[in-house]
């Protein structure tokens, strides 16, 4: 897919999505998960891997972590460096070689990205490379066993169940929440051989937060089917 169209999609919706996101339950939810999943990480050197607007790497931040972060979109990162100081940013590309040493990092989180991305064995590549031998790589995207189905409704217009359909084909999809971007669908499996392929094992799996304030704020239908899975992954070997 065309770099410029990806990049100028989110640079159209950088705006529009730091203010709706914030404070949306779904992000909140997704935000808690990773914390979760990241545990301690005082004096750790952590990268953001598709920042957005900054809001989780300054939570990291404060944190005690030694921040860095980068994103495709120029817009995004401006929003960023007005609002949060004392993170690294960087303007750069997933998919293209990183510009960090090797072992550099000692963990990883990349929050709702990685779907939104058409070739993900770059940065897996990537980050084998820049994560310290040990090294754990978080990442988020929307459940791709039912981000694609569609609601059904109750009797008294609530979501209420969804119907699946080609789980198993890798397809891409225009959508059109905060303006148009794209979406990448892909089986869980994709994931787990890419994961493997590039050095890395799975410790956990999570797709709802322990976080009980969280998980009761959440809206009935996000408590019966998951929005998100995010993946707890450490490095076991350099490839
Ligand atoms: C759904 S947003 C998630 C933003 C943030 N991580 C969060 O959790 O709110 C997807 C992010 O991926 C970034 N992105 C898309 N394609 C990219 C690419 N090729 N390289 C780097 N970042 C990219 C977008 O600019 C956007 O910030």
């Amino acid at each position: 897919m065309e770099e410029d169209i990806v990049r100028n999609q989110w640079n159209n919706v950088a705006q529009c999505y730091s203010s709706e996101q914030r404070e949306s339950i779904n992000n909140i939810t997704n935000r808690t998960i990773i914390k979760e999943l990241a545990g301690s990480v005082e004096n750790l050197r952590l990268l953001d891997a598709g920042c957005g607007d900054g809001y989780l790497s300054s939570i990291f931040r404060d944190l005690g972590a030694n921040v860095y972060a980068f994103d495709g979109s120029e817009n995004f990162i401006n929003l960023a460096k007005n609002e949060f100081k004392n993170i690294n940013y960087q303007v750069c590309d997933i998919k293209k070689d990183l510009p960090f040493d090797d072992k550099f990092f000692d963990i990883i989180v990349s929050s709702l990205v990685l779907m939104d991305i058409d070739n993900i064995e770059p940065f897996f590549k990537e980050a084998n490379r820049i994560l310290n031998d040990d090294g754990k790589l978080i990442f988020s995207i929307v459940h791709p066993c039912y981000f694609q189905a569609e609601w059904e409704f109750d009797e008294n217009g609530n979501k209420y169940k969804k119907k699946i359909y080609n789980y198993w084909d890798c397809n891409s999809e225009i959508l059109n929440i905060w303006g148009e971007t794209t979406h990448f669908h892909r089986p869980i499996t994709y994931y787990s051989k890419i994961i493997k392929k590039y050095g890395f094992v799975i410790e956990e799996l999570k797709e709802n937060p322990d976080n009980k304030e969280v998980f009761d704020k959440m809206k009935p239908h996000q408590k019966r089917l998951p929005l998100f899975l995010c993946f707890s992954l450490r490095k076991i070997n350099n490839t």
